[in-house]
Protein backbone atom coordinates (compact mmCIF):
# COMPACT_ATOMS: atom_id res chain seq x y z
CA UNK A 1 0.00 0.00 0.00
CA UNK A 2 1.37 3.56 -0.75
CA UNK A 3 2.80 5.70 2.14
CA UNK A 4 0.09 8.59 1.37
CA UNK A 5 1.50 10.37 4.63
CA UNK A 6 4.71 11.34 2.80
CA UNK A 7 2.94 12.97 0.34
CA UNK A 8 0.34 14.50 2.85
CA UNK A 9 3.32 15.97 4.81
CA UNK A 10 4.72 17.31 1.33
CA UNK A 11 1.53 18.95 0.68
CA UNK A 12 1.24 20.43 4.07
CA UNK A 13 4.98 21.83 3.88
CA UNK A 14 4.08 23.12 0.32
CA UNK A 15 0.89 24.86 1.55
CA UNK A 16 2.70 26.58 4.45
CA UNK A 17 5.84 27.47 2.54
CA UNK A 18 2.99 29.54 0.02
CA UNK A 19 1.17 30.95 2.84
CA UNK A 20 4.07 32.48 4.30
CA UNK A 21 6.04 33.51 1.45
CA UNK A 22 4.16 33.56 -1.55
CA UNK A 23 4.45 36.76 -3.04
CA UNK A 24 8.20 35.71 -2.87
CA UNK A 25 9.24 33.09 -5.25
CA UNK A 26 12.79 32.76 -5.02
CA UNK A 27 12.09 31.90 -0.98
CA UNK A 28 9.07 29.45 -2.41
CA UNK A 29 11.16 27.69 -4.90
CA UNK A 30 14.21 27.53 -2.31
CA UNK A 31 11.69 25.86 0.18
CA UNK A 32 9.81 23.61 -2.11
CA UNK A 33 12.22 21.90 -3.73
CA UNK A 34 14.22 20.55 -1.30
CA UNK A 35 10.99 18.73 0.41
CA UNK A 36 9.90 17.59 -3.44
CA UNK A 37 13.43 16.41 -4.03
CA UNK A 38 13.22 14.40 -0.39
CA UNK A 39 9.56 13.43 -1.72
CA UNK A 40 10.49 11.70 -4.86
CA UNK A 41 13.86 9.96 -3.37
CA UNK A 42 11.72 6.99 -2.38
CA UNK A 43 8.73 5.95 -4.90
CA UNK A 44 6.55 4.72 -2.03
CA UNK A 45 3.72 6.98 -2.00
CA UNK A 46 1.59 7.39 -4.95
CA UNK A 47 -1.60 5.38 -5.42
CA UNK A 48 -1.81 2.94 -8.37
CA UNK A 49 -4.29 4.77 -9.35
CA UNK A 50 -1.92 7.84 -10.15
CA UNK A 51 0.42 5.95 -11.95
CA UNK A 52 -1.34 4.42 -14.94
CA UNK A 53 -0.19 5.23 -18.63
CA UNK A 54 -2.72 5.95 -21.26
CA UNK A 55 -2.09 4.50 -24.56
CA UNK A 56 -1.60 7.50 -26.83
CA UNK A 57 -1.77 10.70 -24.12
CA UNK A 58 0.64 11.58 -21.89
CA UNK A 59 -1.68 11.78 -18.34
CA UNK A 60 -1.74 14.34 -15.65
CA UNK A 61 -3.56 13.01 -12.46
CA UNK A 62 -4.56 15.97 -9.57
CA UNK A 63 -2.97 14.94 -6.68
CA UNK A 64 -3.85 18.08 -4.05
CA UNK A 65 -5.56 21.39 -5.10
CA UNK A 66 -5.96 24.15 -2.34
CA UNK A 67 -9.37 25.44 -2.93
CA UNK A 68 -7.60 28.89 -2.58
CA UNK A 69 -5.89 27.83 -6.42
CA UNK A 70 -2.72 28.80 -4.97
CA UNK A 71 -1.20 25.50 -5.06
CA UNK A 72 -1.50 22.42 -7.17
CA UNK A 73 0.30 18.65 -7.25
CA UNK A 74 0.21 16.51 -9.99
CA UNK A 75 1.63 13.11 -11.19
CA UNK A 76 2.57 13.34 -14.72
CA UNK A 77 2.34 9.44 -16.15
CA UNK A 78 4.33 9.28 -19.65
CA UNK A 79 3.74 6.13 -21.84
CA UNK A 80 6.78 4.48 -23.72
CA UNK A 81 7.69 7.72 -26.30
CA UNK A 82 5.13 10.11 -25.15
CA UNK A 83 5.80 14.07 -24.88
CA UNK A 84 4.85 17.20 -23.98
CA UNK A 85 4.36 19.68 -27.00
CA UNK A 86 6.36 22.95 -26.21
CA UNK A 87 4.47 24.58 -23.34
CA UNK A 88 4.46 27.54 -21.23
CA UNK A 89 2.73 27.43 -17.45
CA UNK A 90 2.36 31.29 -16.56
CA UNK A 91 3.03 30.24 -12.78
CA UNK A 92 6.06 29.06 -11.20
CA UNK A 93 6.35 25.07 -11.15
CA UNK A 94 8.60 22.40 -9.95
CA UNK A 95 9.40 19.18 -11.81
CA UNK A 96 10.60 16.29 -9.30
CA UNK A 97 11.57 12.75 -11.29
CA UNK A 98 10.05 9.74 -9.24
CA UNK A 99 10.27 6.90 -12.18
CA UNK A 100 11.75 6.02 -15.55
CA UNK A 101 13.77 9.36 -16.61
CA UNK A 102 13.06 12.22 -18.49
CA UNK A 103 14.06 14.48 -21.27
CA UNK A 104 13.87 17.89 -21.32
CA UNK A 105 14.59 20.82 -23.12
CA UNK A 106 13.78 24.72 -22.35
CA UNK A 107 13.35 27.17 -25.14
CA UNK A 108 14.04 30.68 -25.25
CA UNK A 109 12.83 33.59 -27.19
CA UNK A 110 15.25 35.54 -29.46
CA UNK A 111 13.34 38.11 -31.89
CA UNK A 112 10.11 36.43 -31.89
CA UNK A 113 11.44 33.29 -32.69
CA UNK A 114 11.61 30.01 -29.91
CA UNK A 115 14.93 28.53 -29.73
CA UNK A 116 15.77 25.38 -27.79
CA UNK A 117 18.63 24.97 -25.35
CA UNK A 118 20.67 21.42 -24.24
CA UNK A 119 18.34 18.95 -23.76
CA UNK A 120 19.13 17.27 -20.22
CA UNK A 121 18.30 13.71 -19.04
CA UNK A 122 16.37 13.79 -15.91
CA UNK A 123 16.99 11.11 -14.03
CA UNK A 124 15.34 10.15 -10.31
CA UNK A 125 15.40 11.96 -7.69
CA UNK A 126 16.04 15.27 -9.39
CA UNK A 127 14.31 18.54 -9.39
CA UNK A 128 14.34 21.22 -11.39
CA UNK A 129 12.12 24.71 -11.75
CA UNK A 130 10.14 27.10 -14.61
CA UNK A 131 8.74 30.16 -13.99
CA UNK A 132 8.09 33.48 -16.13
CA UNK A 133 10.73 34.76 -14.62
CA UNK A 134 13.25 31.74 -14.69
CA UNK A 135 12.35 31.02 -18.79
CA UNK A 136 8.72 29.52 -19.31
CA UNK A 137 9.07 27.59 -22.04
CA UNK A 138 9.84 23.96 -22.30
CA UNK A 139 9.36 20.17 -23.45
CA UNK A 140 9.37 17.02 -21.48
CA UNK A 141 9.59 13.72 -22.92
CA UNK A 142 9.80 10.14 -21.81
CA UNK A 143 13.54 9.43 -22.00
CA UNK A 144 12.38 5.57 -22.72
CA UNK A 145 11.03 4.08 -25.75
CA UNK A 146 10.11 0.71 -23.71
CA UNK A 147 8.86 2.00 -20.34
CA UNK A 148 7.19 4.20 -17.91
CA UNK A 149 8.09 7.19 -16.71
CA UNK A 150 6.44 9.65 -13.95
CA UNK A 151 6.85 12.69 -12.38
CA UNK A 152 5.81 14.95 -9.56
CA UNK A 153 4.81 18.58 -10.45
CA UNK A 154 3.93 21.38 -7.92
CA UNK A 155 2.94 24.98 -9.24
CA UNK A 156 1.90 28.26 -7.90
CA UNK A 157 -1.51 27.90 -8.96
CA UNK A 158 -4.33 25.09 -10.67
CA UNK A 159 -2.34 24.06 -13.15
CA UNK A 160 -5.29 22.61 -14.53
CA UNK A 161 -7.48 25.11 -15.14
CA UNK A 162 -4.61 27.66 -16.17
CA UNK A 163 -5.04 29.62 -19.59
CA UNK A 164 -1.90 29.06 -21.37
CA UNK A 165 0.09 28.75 -24.91
CA UNK A 166 1.36 25.79 -26.87
CA UNK A 167 3.92 26.67 -29.34
CA UNK A 168 4.86 25.03 -32.74
CA UNK A 169 8.62 26.33 -32.94
CA UNK A 170 9.12 25.08 -37.00
CA UNK A 171 6.18 27.58 -37.92
CA UNK A 172 5.95 30.27 -34.71
CA UNK A 173 2.49 29.29 -34.59
CA UNK A 174 1.10 29.72 -30.80
CA UNK A 175 -2.15 27.57 -29.65
CA UNK A 176 -4.39 28.84 -26.56
CA UNK A 177 -3.97 25.44 -24.25
CA UNK A 178 -5.96 24.94 -21.06
CA UNK A 179 -4.51 21.44 -19.38
CA UNK A 180 -7.31 19.77 -17.65
CA UNK A 181 -6.93 17.00 -15.48
CA UNK A 182 -7.24 12.68 -16.64
CA UNK A 183 -8.77 12.36 -12.82
CA UNK A 184 -11.89 13.13 -11.69
CA UNK A 185 -10.89 12.22 -8.03
CA UNK A 186 -8.01 12.65 -5.62
CA UNK A 187 -6.53 10.56 -3.68
CA UNK A 188 -7.42 10.86 0.23
CA UNK A 189 -4.47 12.10 1.83
CA UNK A 190 -5.83 11.75 5.14
CA UNK A 191 -6.43 7.98 4.87
CA UNK A 192 -5.31 5.70 7.79
CA UNK A 193 -2.79 3.91 7.33
FE1 LIG B 1 5.78 22.02 -18.21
Amino acid sequence: MANIERLRVFAASAAQSIARHGQNENTVLAEISPALAELVARDDFLPEAYTRPHPQFYQQYLLYGDPAQNLSIVSFVWGPGQKTPVHNHRTWGLVGILRGGELSTDYAEHNGRLTPGETELLSPGRVVAVSPRLGDIHQISNAHEDAVSISIHVYGGNIGRIRREVFLPETGEVKPFISGYANTYVPNLWAEQ
